[in-house]
């Protein structure tokens, strides 16, 4: 029977590289089905450069995939906003995924689904997957330490078959999933997912000290930030719409931002164990 995937995109952002590992993973994936399958890195444009051009191209799609890491039990911001500006189309397939640090998946992935819905997508598939805690940067044994791997690797396999065998089916519509089952299973988590946010959590999250009389000017901030928020004209400084990724500060060779993680690296190992998410990795 025919397969009716020719064209593949998969958009993701990704500030550390848990999400685009799992992006590349999909991509070679479909190509070595023979399947023309293309990344879009949404990491490094601001909210301006997720234009409307940007998501024309996705027009001659036959599938979109979006991956997004999970924030504060959420999607990330550039890619709430590159959902919410996609073009409407009508009974596309889509595969939303989330990869997140092992505290808490949250409502990610049902939220994304969701959002692909509103734009006339149909839920062909969908992921979750374990990724190192990218709060976690400082220590040596970050929650989700080695993943993903090729434990989410086969996941990965398995969720692309799957679509795949699905659309070769006769019907107009192939089996789709309803974003609700995505959900979390925890109805607290549920419950408390409209307190719990990057706004709610941003005055929780470790405090970023500036030193610009340190800053050589090199511009590797300006390159890791992945929402091009620093700007470094006078002195450095971080503009409005920081995602707390804290690359600045793993990044800046001259120590230029600095922060300390280990209150909130040990208040996240707290949580992890009192979620005990299971399983940590899963498909739909
Ligand atoms: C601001 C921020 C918030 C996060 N919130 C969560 C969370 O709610 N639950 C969780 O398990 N991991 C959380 N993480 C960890 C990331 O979801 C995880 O490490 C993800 O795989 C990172 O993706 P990336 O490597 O593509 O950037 C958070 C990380 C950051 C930077
Ligand atoms: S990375 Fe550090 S030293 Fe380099 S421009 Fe940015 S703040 Fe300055
Ligand atoms: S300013 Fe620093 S912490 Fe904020 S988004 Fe940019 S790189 Fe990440």
């Amino acid at each position: 029977m025919e397969n009716r995937i020719q064209k593949v995109a998969i958009v993701f952002f990704s500030p550390r590289e848990n999400t685009r590992t799992v992006a590349e993973w999909f991509r070679n994936i479909f190509q070595e089905k023979g399947i023309d399958a293309r990344t879009r890195d949404l990491t490094g444009l601001n909210r301006n450069g997720i234009s409307e051009a940007e998501i024309g191209f996705l027009e001659r799609m036959d599938l979109l995939l979006v991956g997004s890491p999970v924030y504060s039990w959420h999607i990330a911001p550039p890619v709430e906003w590159f959902a919410s500006r996609l073009p409407r189309v009508h009974h596309k397939l889509a595969v939303p995924f989330v990869t997140y640090g092992g505290v808490n998946s949250g409502v990610a992935l049902a939220e994304l689904a969701r959002s692909l819905n509103k734009r006339g997508y149909l839920i062909a598939g969908a992921g979750k997957f374990l990724g190192k805690h990218s709060l976690m940067f400082g220590g040596k044994r970050p929650l989700g330490r080695n993943h993903p791997d090729d434990e989410e690797k086969e996941f990965a396999k398995k969720l692309v078959n799957k679509v795949i065998s699905d659309s070769r089916g006769e019907k107009d519509s192939p089996n789709q999933i309803a974003w609700q089952a995505l959900n979390n299973k925890h109805a607290l988590v549920r419950m408390l997912s409209g307190r719990v946010n990057m706004k709610s959590m941003g005055p929780m999250m470790p405090k970023i000290s500036v030193h610009p009389e340190k800053c050589t000017k090199c511009r590797v901030c300006i390159e890791a930030c992945p929402v091009k928020v620093i700007s470094i004209n006078a002195e450095p400084k971080i503009l409005k719409g920081c995602v707390y990724c804290y690359n600045c500060v793993r990044l800046c060779p001259e120590k230029v931002f600095t922060a300390s993680m280990i209150g909130l690296e040990m208040a996240l190992r707290g949580m992890a164990v009192m979620n005990r998410e299971r399983p940590k990795s899963q498909i739909w």
